[in-house]
């Protein structure tokens, strides 16, 4: 069996926790590769409502072993939080199950009182960071100077390394941020019981997923973020510090290209984003209240991780466009297509104008994306719920047709079609051709 991959598709938050486990059911073994818990991912199963910001979504099946893969950055209290979380609902998280590997880093209390402070130094220019301590964390591991999960089976070793880590970062905490320093015995102390906790869940996973792979077992790589955070193909600098696109599942996973199966590109009907930087599309006023709700539902527009109210706006195909070719998507998954019934008439952004030219790419450049007008076409709009569809045939004409625009602009199948949270709520339209 292949490695199947998921990706967000434009700035997170595009329903990929969903999907994970949507996908789990039928997956032996799901890892996370990029990222850390910046990410938060909902997973909706009849009543109970799971939000997960690292341990992989597919923990909620009891099906698939998870893995924490080499591309992660690991904040050991908020994963011995996450395992106590789901022990207490019943869910298995013994190390046969949950599995982390020995060559991801580790986020500690000095990464995060350097991300609070390099964005107060920042200001109004601030990146709009989830304060989670991500870009100290990769800026170590970049740096060579991180230090990574297998010192949890070392405790003289991560204790000395602990110490000569505070003591560095304190330096700069102090002298260039004018910030508190941090009491290494303190943090040592404390890394010292979760290495305890955490040193028999470490694993080779790339050893590991190759042995499933090699078995002919299902392997899937849980993308967080989205393809417009990524570092490199991302609105740089305002994007997180990894590589969330597909690329970065194999370097995040340790697996190589040949066995890749599937990459599914999850978008959500229309684009949200939290956060700073540039937004072609943002709506603002009764249509961004309209996209985003009023934070009544639990799936309106407000973080999983920050609580911020997300940013939002149609649809941009030129996003999706640049989202495929970067991630060679083999098919797309739209969600939250229900938050769309009830629109006399749907705009899609299909191309740009920058200085009085169309274009139809996403341009590098910060300065230019900041100059781009959307170009808009109007499509029909539809006025039933969506919410109860299960089939094909159960959605409206009108949005069978706002689906099949999107794959025919993006020359991409759409496999999935989700009509709410909840995990029964998507309507599989694999067989359905709408390219021709
Ligand atoms: P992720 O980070 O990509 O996993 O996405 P999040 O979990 O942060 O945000 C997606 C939100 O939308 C969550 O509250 C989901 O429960 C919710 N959601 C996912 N798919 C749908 C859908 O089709 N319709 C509705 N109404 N909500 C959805
Ligand atoms: P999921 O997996 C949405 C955004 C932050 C900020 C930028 C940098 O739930 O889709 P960081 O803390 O990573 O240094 O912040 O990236 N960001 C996300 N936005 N969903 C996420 O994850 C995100 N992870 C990071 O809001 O703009
Ligand atoms: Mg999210």
């Amino acid at each position: 069996m292949p490695l199947n991959i998921i990706i967000g598709a434009q700035w997170g938050d595009e329903g990929k926790g969903r999907f994970t486990d949507l996908l789990a059911a039928d997956t032996d073994a799901v890892g996370r590769f990029s990222g850390g818990d910046n990410a938060g991912h909902t997973v909706t199963v009849g009543e109970d409502v799971f939000k997960l910001h690292l341990i992989p979504s597919g923990i909620i099946h009891e099906k698939a072993i998870c893995i924490i893969g080499n591309g992660v950055v690991m904040n050991p209290a908020v994963f011995i939080r996450e395992m106590d979380g789901l022990i207490e609902r019943g869910i298995d998280v013994g190390p046969e199950r949950l599995k982390i590997s020995r060559a991801c880093h580790i986020i500690t209390p000095a990464h995060i009182a350097l991300d609070k402070a390099k964005e107060m130094a920042l200001g109004t220019g601030k990146i709009g960071t989830t304060l989670r301590g991500i870009g100290p964390a990769y800026m170590d591991k970049i740096g060579r100077s991180g230090l990574r999960a297998g010192l949890f089976a070392h405790p003289e070793a991560l204790t000395a390394a602990i110490h000569a880590h505070i003591e560095a970062h304190n330096n700069t905490l102090t002298k260039i941020y004018g910030a508190a320093p941090l009491d290494a015995t303190a943090v040592a102390a404390e890394y010292a019981v979760y290495a305890q906790h955490l040193a028999p869940h470490l694993a080779d996973a790339s050893v590991l997923l190759d042995d499933y792979l090699k078995a002919g077992r299902a392997v899937l790589a849980e993308g967080a973020q989205g393809t417009f955070l990524d570092i490199d193909h991302g609105t740089y600098p305002f994007v997180t510090s990894s590589s969330p696109t597909a690329g970065g599942a194999l370097t995040g996973l340790g697996i190589g290209p040949k066995m890749v199966g599937r990459v599914i590109g999850v978008c959500k009907a229309f684009t949200s984003r939290v956060g700073s930087g540039p937004f072609p599309c943002e709506a603002e006023g009764e249509t961004a209240v309209r996209l985003r709700g009023t934070g009544a539902n639990p799936w309106d527009e407000y973080g999983t991780t920050t609580g911020r109210a997300r940013r939002v706006g149609w649809l941009d195909l030129v996003m999706l466009r640049h989202a495929g070719r970067i991630n060679s998507f083999t098919d797309i998954a739209i969600t939250k297509l229900d938050i769309l019934s009830g629109l006399a008439e749907i705009p899609v952004c299909v191309a740009y104008t920058l200085d009085g030219e169309r274009i139809n790419h996403f341009p590098h450049s910060l300065e230019e994306l900041g100059r781009c007008e959307p170009v808009f076409e109007l499509l029909p709009g539809w006025q039933e719920d969506v919410t109860g569809a299960r089939t094909w045939d159960d959605l409206p004409k009108a949005a069978q047709n706002y689906i099949e625009y999107i794959a025919k602009d993006t020359q991409t199948p759409i496999s999935y079609v989700s009509v709410g949270p909840g995990r029964a709520q998507v309507v599989d339209s694999s067989a359905i051709d709408l390219l021709s």
